[in-house]
């Protein structure tokens, strides 16, 4: 690289995260072996593997192959698109859905369009990059409240003058695997005038009786004016969307910029979505089944002397010392066949890295008796 004072800050910025540990690089995909154990995955109930879907994927696929070609705004929108968007709404219970290319691009949309410079956003401090991304872009102001601490979110609005007021909070928290408290998140904002908005992105296809998120499983719909989710995770595909009233629908249709100036979902993609959400529709339960079986390997892992935190979701964090010890045991596991990652900071704050398991329909009680085998092996080589 030519030197100029950006490219020099580049490779200084590169230098130092080799020298923390923390330089990321991108791994070649891997073809899961037969006898891999991979606790990596965010597609929660094998539905990247399920032949029912594919199927069904491929029927409303047809010969449809190609992309969306331009905006929805611009080419317009198949019967796909709107069916699922009918689909999800349905599944939702909500008057209207709409879907943007990704979890990341609904999030960004959102925001953008919501908040102002009039607008304060109460965001806790754990939630995901793309809900900060999306703050950040609409130039709003911003509280951040302690994580889950319903004590400083009060305190936070009480003390705010602004005229708009909106709370922002994951549903399931994607490092920590815990839950937002949403009824006490609903009581305050009634008593503060403030709008609720939560991202179910770990959420969806996993709680409440037809799987759509934990808005369902706490009863708190009437409670949250927008509910976001992915279709990237759970259901194992692309996109994100948004689930809310029709006067926001059509707010976001008209208000959206990663809407608007971005090209829509190809065909396929809308096809394994839509059949993807009617399996979990079909199949109530499947979802709690692993987040079931993510509690035993949970307590087999603090039997054995790991901190897993106070989560209750399919997301187990297993603390470690510090980012070398992450990073060596990620690879000694991965040596044994067991694919667990490790993560850092900055994903995560300081001094709390981990490995993340990501509890899935493809680890059972094998799974679980051979992860734990090793990890106490680990521990004895360790100690
Ligand atoms: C909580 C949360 N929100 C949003 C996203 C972004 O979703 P997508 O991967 O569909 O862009 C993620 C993905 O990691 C996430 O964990």
């Amino acid at each position: 690289m030519n030197s100029s004072p950006i490219n020099n800050r580049v490779v200084e910025q590169l230098e130092e995260r080799r020298r923390n540990g923390l330089f990321r690089s991108i791994a070649p995909f891997f073809i899961p072996a037969p006898d891999l154990m991979d606790c990596s995955t965010n597609s929660y109930l094998g539905l990247h593997a399920n032949a029912e879907v594919a199927r069904e994927a491929a029927l409303l696929t047809g010969n449809q192959l190609s992309g969306n070609l331009a905006s929805r705004l611009i080419a317009g929108t198949s019967a796909l698109y709107r069916q699922l968007e009918k689909e999800i709404a349905e599944w939702e219970k909500t008057e209207t859905a709409l879907v943007f290319t990704s979890g990341y691009a609904a999030n960004l949309g959102i925001i953008q369009a919501l908040c102002t410079r009039s607008t304060e956003v109460f965001a806790d401090r754990l939630n995901h990059a793309s809900l900060y991304d999306g703050i950040r872009l609409s130039g709003c102001r911003l509280a951040r409240y302690s994580h889950c601490d319903m004590a400083d979110l009060k305190k936070l609005l009480h003390q705010s003058t602004a005229p708009e007021k909106l709370i922002i909070t994951d549903t399931v928290f994607s490092m920590d695997g815990d839950l937002a408290p949403l009824c006490d998140i609903g009581d305050l904002a009634r008593s503060s005038g403030a709008m609720v908005m939560v991202d179910e992105a770990h959420a969806t296809g996993m709680f409440g009786g037809n799987g759509s998120g934990l808005v369902e499983a706490t009863g708190t719909a009437g409670a949250i004016d927008v509910r976001m989710g992915t279709l990237s995770k759970a259901i194992a595909g692309l996109g994100g969307y948004v689930a809310t009233s029709a006067a926001l629908h059509d707010y976001f249709v008209n208000f959206s910029r990663s809407l608007i100036y971005s090209t829509g979902l190809p065909h396929p993609v809308l096809a394994h979505d839509l059949a993807a959400i009617r399996y979990v529709r079909q199949h109530p339960g499947i979802g709690a089944a692993v987040v079931r079986s993510a509690d035993r390997m949970r307590e087999e892992l603090v039997r054995i002397g790991f901190a897993t935190g106070p989560g209750t979701t399919q997301i187990i964090p297993c603390f470690v010392r510090d980012e070398q010890e992450a990073i060596a045991l990620s690879s000694w596991l991965k040596a044994r066949n067991i694919i667990v990652p490790a993560i850092r900071p900055p994903t995560v704050p300081k001094g709390s890295s981990r490995l993340r398991f990501s509890w899935s329909t493809l680890s059972g009680d094998d799974a679980r008796e051979t992860i734990i085998a090793h990890l106490q092996q680990w521990r004895k080589e360790h100690a």
